[in-house]
């Protein structure tokens, strides 16, 4: 799909369909929408006083224009209520409309900028939206889909505006708008691809793909070179598995002037089955996702590849199946992680953990400040937030306070948990320094005090996406399975960094 902002007037623009909008609860329209209405001889007025258009948020009106426009439909997208509005609603109106016309094989379809006039948004803003909104909504994953589709895609979005000057506005809003979502979009396939499809090797060829593309550094470790730096937490999780585990280092240099590079460090479990402590079978598939947070690390650097910021940053993801097998880590084992701590096993399927310790002392050793992981880490952050908000824990309330304004931005929750000092208690051994479950309670945040162990002092953020990676059933401009969740957020973090 092709997205271009265009100069004229919404009624003389010869489409497939053109979008407008209507607040709820408003009885005679305005702007574009009136202008459609009176072209329309009053059918939108008079669909209003019958009540079939309300205005209410996600409410799709199509209407056959029938030779009174130049355009075939007139869809009349409901926006909500005029308070609540906002970037991530003109998302999802711009998902809903989309994806209608699509089921009416609409080819080119034409929408003026929601919120740009009465909603009070600025035009740049509003145009970005829709063109995530529109990318975001129309996703699908059907690379193992022999058949084919039911319908095409939309061709070509236009952004209608009347005054030429503000253009080059539109399409700085547009072209942003592409390369988060497409980034947002990458990070889906590859969570979305099974667990046969996306190996460790898979993944590292995927991030080298991305390298090659975007210009970025990498470097991947195999499991000699991990032996020799005395990761024994990572390969006591990869020796259950007959898939050599990788570790993929990627970096994005955009700044040569400054010594600091952000780091990003992302679970890559390609499938968790649990191991020895195996999890139940119902539901088992869903943990092919359990390498989201490594995908989204992957996504974020294709991203800054694209838009060229003026900071570094390198992408940690360690990488490896979670199997039992006679070679599998055992409940009971010692395992010693690269910082010369020792971890007591006391479940395997808390294998996010052990990967992330040697993945967080790599980075650590590398120098980089801040830190920020993303792992789908405990089913427990998942119970207490929903599939709504991303957990997030700190030791530098500075960096997550930024990193939830971000999130704000692009319409993607996060809600901070604790860090007090008295759950570190239910993490202590009585064999070895700590232990990989604190037990039940708490769940998400000792897991959180856990990685804390290997952060030490470097400021860090750990985000808990066990809830928000994926969907079971489709929510606005997110469908269901991968969600692409926290691409968008990260990237916005590292360009509101790199303009400090
Ligand atoms: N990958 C899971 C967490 C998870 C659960 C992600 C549901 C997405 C959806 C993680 O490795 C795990 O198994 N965590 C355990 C930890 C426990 C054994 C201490 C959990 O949350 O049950
Ligand atoms: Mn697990
Ligand atoms: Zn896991």
């Amino acid at each position: 799909m092709e997205i271009k902002a265009v100069c004229g007037n919404i009624l003389e623009i010869s489409a497939d369909a053109i979008i407008v909008n209507l607040f709820e609860g408003v009885k005679s329209p305005g702007g574009a929408t009136k202008a459609v209405d009176e072209a329309l001889n009053g059918t939108i007025s008079r669909l209003i006083e019958k009540g079939e258009i309300k205005g209410k948020l996600k409410e799709i009106t199509m209407i056959h224009t029938l030779g009174r426009l130049a355009s075939e439909r007139v869809v009349v997208a409901g926006l909500g209520k005029q308070e609540k509005f906002d970037l991530d609603k003109i998302r999802t109106v711009t998902a809903e409309a989309c994806k209608a016309l699509r089921k009416v094989e609409a080819k080119r379809v034409a929408t003026i900028l929601h919120g740009a006039g009465v909603g009070g948004i600025a035009p740049e803003k509003s145009a970005q939206a829709i063109a995530e909104g529109s990318i975001l909504g129309l996703y699908n994953f059907r690379k193992h889909m022999t058949k084919e589709p039911e319908h095409g895609e939309i061709e070509e979005l236009l952004l209608v505006e009347r005054s030429e000057d503000k253009l080059p506005l539109l399409e700085k809003g547009i072209k942003q708008g592409i390369v988060l979502a497409e980034a947002a979009n990458f990070c889906r396939d590859l969570v979305n691809q099974p667990a046969n499809f996306m190996t460790p090797t898979h993944m590292a060829e995927a991030a080298q793909e991305v390298a090659r593309e975007w210009g970025l550094e990498i470097k991947v470790l195999e499991r000699e070179e991990m032996q020799s730096l005395g990761m024994g937490a990572l390969l006591g999780v990869a020796q259950g598995s007959q898939q050599p585990p990788k570790l993929i280092v990627l970096s994005y240099r955009g700044n040569s002037e400054s010594k600091n590079t952000l780091g990003l460090v992302g679970k890559g479990i390609t499938f968790d089955s649990g191991g020895i402590s195996i999890k139940p079978s119902e539901g088992m598939g869903e943990m092919k996702g359990d390498m989201a947070g490594g995908a989204s690390v992957i996504a974020t650097l294709r991203a800054l590849g694209e838009l060229k910021p003026k900071i570094n940053v390198t992408g940690i993801i360690p990488a490896t199946e979670n199997l039992p097998s006679g070679t599998a880590l055992k409940p009971g084992d010692i395992l010693k992680a690269m910082n010369g701590k020792t971890i007591e096993v006391i479940t395997t399927d808390a294998e996010g953990r052990l990967i992330l310790a040697d993945a967080l002392c790599y980075a650590r050793n590398l120098g980089l400040s801040p830190l920020i992981d993303i792992a789908t880490l405990t089913g427990a952050c998942h119970i207490a937030l929903g599939d709504v908000c991303t957990g997030a824990f700190t030791n530098n309330q500075e960096i997550l306070d930024k990193l939830i304004r971000a999130g704000e931005e692009a319409g993607e929750k996060i809600w901070q948990l604790p860090m007090y000092e008295e759950y570190k208690e239910q993490n202590k051994s009585d064999v070895a320094d700590i232990k990989n479950s604190g037990g039940r309670w708490g769940g998400a945040i000792t897991a959180a005090q856990f990685l804390a162990e290997f952060v030490e002092d470097t400021p860090w953020v750990h985000l808990d996406i066990a809830g928000t990676a994926m969907l079971d059933k489709e929510r606005n401009y997110l469908p269901k399975g991968a969600t692409g969740v926290p691409v968008r957020t990260l990237v916005n973090l590292i360009l509101a960094l790199s303009r400090e």
